[in-house]
Formats: structure tokens, C-alpha cells, sequence
């Protein structure tokens, strides 16, 4: 196949590599993509963490199709259309008790973004506009809007913009620790007294003019970081007690990938706000979504006149048509399917199998939880990077699709997975690691 590559900027690529040697990916289905040279390509990442349903679902393009011919866009400002209202309806269904409220996005950057700016509105509708400031952490991804690179925690997202970062924002360190974890399987039991970190920056700037406090239950995107146990409830407990809103980034998290709809659910810590996407409609159409507590909503809502738009905030495409029909016809398929049950099952046969990888070469520390799971590379001397590169590109050109960042090879495949095909993503890297340097 001939393609012109010369006109598109690729995102998070290093473009000339890519172009030096494409892959190229032209169909997919169920738990497969086909490779431009007719190749199966077993989809152990779901894409991007996002396909949890599988791929090519015949009830979500027919939601595409129909939706297409009827209501190919509408207006969500000041104007409505029926499926906006019945997704955010579905999508509550399966939130937290007392998660009720929905705003749509676009995608999980934006989620990010639109809670910052939701979390300010609350605190200004309560009469404490004082508190601007927000608590990200090391090693968090959040998106790559300004908001989201701000509180992020990674360097090099933030480097070439760092003097255009939102104000106002601190970190707390990250959670993980190779002396006192490597090799836990699901969660560590060292390292609750890490949220304790809050209380000095708190100090440092004041409780109240801290807005609120941003992770992923599961840092994703820097590698698969499991929280420790008691982790995730201590910050609760933190927030709780100086008046922070918590915000759960579980845009990987979300929809099923822990075996519960949310990892609020799995670890059993109510945020006040989630962001999400990828899952939320099975990558199908561009979407994200924000969910908040009742009491954000009414609060927000109530505290503007009559005729007011309460929120200054939205997207020409918050709830579109086809965003909106795909999200429900999604929601559809994980309760009818019941893959969030599928996943909570297949996650012991999948701990089993990824930690058998334990004495291969390289092997420096393996982490997972639910259907998602890390192994973690010796670097190589002045080459971060180029191990696990190679071992993705062995394992691509075997018929298998995982994904590197850094020397951490990442692991999160659609729901629908089988414990074979779970077996054979496993043993392909193992055969990859024995052959690279
Ligand atoms: C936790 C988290 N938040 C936000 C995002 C950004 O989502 P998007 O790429 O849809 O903007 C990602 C993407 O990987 C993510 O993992």
C-alpha cells in the first residue's frame, strides 16, 4: 500500500521513525486488527486503553448509522436532542450512589479541563472563590490541554510549555516504590502513609486556597502504577477534612477495566468528581464526559439567577448525536454482555499469566490490577526506551499489539479477551524479551 505521509503531523509520535518504517492498522474486529500486508494483529491495548468492548460491535455501528441518517448534529447550547439526555441517564445507572450529574466532552483532556473549571465554579457558587489552587501528582497524566499538562506530573509533557502552565498547581509524589513493591500483585501493601503527603503541601500553601486534588486511581499512561491499599481512602479522608473536592481522573479506569464500572467502586472511595472517556463509548466517536456529585450540580445551578447560564463552559460537540447514540448503545452491550463481570472474572488467569514473566531477561518489576498490567525493563545503558521498543516491534511483527512508554511495556486488552488469547499475549512477549539485547 502507497500513502503519502508527508502532510500529517502524527500525535505523540516520533513521526520520522514512524515514517521510516510504517505500521499501518486497516480493519479491526472483536479482539483483532488486520495489518495493511493482511496480517491478525491480537489487540492486547485496546487501542489506547479505549476499545473495551471489542472491536467493530454490530450494535454500536448500527447506533453510528442510524443516528447518522437522523440526526447527523444538533446543538446542545440553549437546545437539546433526545440520546444526550438518555446517555447521561444510562452513564448514572452505573455511577457511585449520589454521582448523578453528567457533562459531555469530547474526549478525556477535555473532561479534565471542563472538571478544573467545574471545581472553580463550585467553590465561587459557596462564596470561596479563594480557592484557586489545584494538588496534581508526580507521574499523573491528565491530557495535554493546558489544565491537564498543569496538574500532570510528567516532564516531558510539561517542559516546552512550562511557562504557560495554569498557576497555582503542586504535586504530590508518586506512589510507587520498586524497593517496597516490586512484584506485588494487585495492590501494594506498603505505601498508604504517601497521601499523608497532602498535609505538607497544604501547610505550604494554605488549606483554603486549594481547590481540589487530581489522580488516577491507576496512573495508566506513566507505566501502570497500582495504588497502595489505603492509599486512595487516606486521600479521601484528607480532602475531606480541609474542604478539597477529589477528582478521580479514570478516563483508563472507568467502564469495566478494574471488573467494577469504576475504580471508584474497586477501591470503594467516592470522589466528588470522575473524568472520563476511551471506555464511555468504545472509542467509537470522540467523547468524554465529567460526573459529579448531586451536591456540585445543585449547588452550581442554584446559586444563579433565573435565566443564567450557570456554567461558563461547553463544547460545540458536548453530547453530539453520534457521540451520544454510541455511549448508550456501549453502555448497552457491557450490562447485556456483563463484561464488566467478564473482566472482574478473567483477572486472577490474567495476574497469573503476566507474572509468569517474572525470570524472563530484563524483567525489572511486574504490576497489574483488573485487565490492566505492566512489566517493567532493565534500560539499557544511555537507551531508555529502545528495549521495550524493540520487544513491541517484535511482538507487532508476531501478530501481537502492545504498548511501551518509556521502558515499561503496558498491557490492557478488550474485555472480551479470552484466557488463550490472554495465554498467547503473554508468551509472545516472553518469546520477545528472550531474543532482544
Ligand atoms: C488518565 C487520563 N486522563 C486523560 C487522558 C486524555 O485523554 P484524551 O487523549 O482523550 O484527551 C488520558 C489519555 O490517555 C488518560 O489516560
Amino acid at each position: 500500500m502507497s500513502i503519502n505521509m508527508e502532510n500529517l503531523w502524527m500525535p505523540y509520535t516520533a513521526n520520522k521513525q514512524f515514517k521510516a518504517a510504517p505500521r499501518m492498522l486497516v480493519s479491526a474486529k472483536g479482539m483483532y486488527y488486520t495489518s495493511d500486508d493482511g496480517r491478525q494483529i491480537l489487540d492486547g491495548t485496546a487501542g489506547l486503553w479505549c476499545v473495551n468492548a471489542g472491536h467493530g460491535r454490530e450494535e454500536i455501528v448500527n447506533a453510528i448509522t442510524e443516528t447518522a441518517q437522523t440526526l447527523d448534529y444538533a446543538p446542545m447550547f440553549q437546545m437539546g436532542h433526545p440520546k444526550a439526555f438518555e446517555a447521561a441517564t444510562k452513564l448514572a445507572e452505573i455511577t457511585p450512589d449520589g454521582m448523578d450529574k453528567v457533562f459531555f466532552s469530547n474526549s478525556g483532556s477535555e473532561a479534565v479541563d471542563s472538571a478544573l473549571k467545574m471545581v472553580l465554579t463550585y467553590h465561587r457558587a459557596r462564596g470561596e472563590a479563594q480557592r484557586t489552587k489545584f494538588i496534581g501528582r508526580e507521574r499523573g497524566y491528565h491530557g495535554c490541554g493546558f489544565g491537564g499538562i498543569s496538574v500532570g506530573g510528567i516532564g516531558g509533557n510539561r517542559k516546552h510549555f512550562s511557562a504557560n502552565l495554569i498557576p497555582g498547581c503542586d504535586h504530590l509524589p508518586h506512589t510507587y516504590d520498586f524497593e517496597h513493591m516490586a512484584f506485588s500483585r494487585g495492590e501494594p501493601e506498603w505505601g498508604a502513609h504517601l497521601a499523608d503527603h497532602l498535609e505538607s503541601i497544604l501547610a505550604l500553601h494554605d488549606a483554603s486556597t486549594i481547590a481540589g486534588v487530581i489522580v488516577e486511581p491507576v496512573a495508566g499512561s506513566t507505566g501502570v502504577l497500582i495504588p497502595p491499599k489505603g492509599y486512595l481512602k487516606r486521600l479521601r479522608e484528607l480532602c475531606d477534612k480541609h474542604g478539597l473536592l477529589l477528582i478521580f481522573d479514570e478516563v483508563i479506569t472507568g467502564l469495566g477495566r478494574l471488573g467494577t464500572p469504576f475504580a471508584a467502586q474497586y477501591f470503594d472511595v467516592t470522589p466528588d468528581i470522575m473524568t472520563l472517556a476511551k471506555g464511555l463509548n468504545n472509542a467509537s466517536v470522540p467523547m468524554g464526559a465529567v460526573v459529579c456529585k448531586n451536591e456540585i450540580y445543585d449547588t452550581v445551578v442554584q446559586a444563579s439567577p433565573e435565566n443564567a447560564i450557570e456554567f461558563f463552559h461547553g463544547y460545540t460537540y458536548s453530547g453530539h448525536p453520534l457521540a451520544a447514540a454510541t455511549a448508550c448503545a456501549t453502555l448497552d452491550v457491557y450490562k447485556n454482555d456483563q463484561l464488566f463481570e467478564r473482566a472482574a472474572r478473567l483477572s486472577p488467569h490474567f495476574e497469573n499469566e503476566i507474572h509468569q514473566l517474572k525470570d524472563e531477561p530484563h524483567v525489572k518489576d511486574i504490576r497489574n490490577l483488573g485487565l490492566v498490567g505492566g512489566i517493567e525493563l532493565v534500560s539499557r545503558e544511555g537507551e531508555v526506551g529502545a528495549r521495550a521498543y524493540e520487544v513491541f516491534l517484535h511482538c507487532f511483527n508476531q501478530g501481537v499489539l502492545v504498548r511501551y512508554t518509556g521502558d515499561i511495556l503496558a498491557f490492557s486488552p478488550p474485555l472480551i479477551i479470552s484466557e488463550e488469547e490472554i495465554t498467547r499475549l503473554f508468551s509472545t512477549v516472553a518469546e520477545a524479551l528472550r531474543l532482544v539485547k
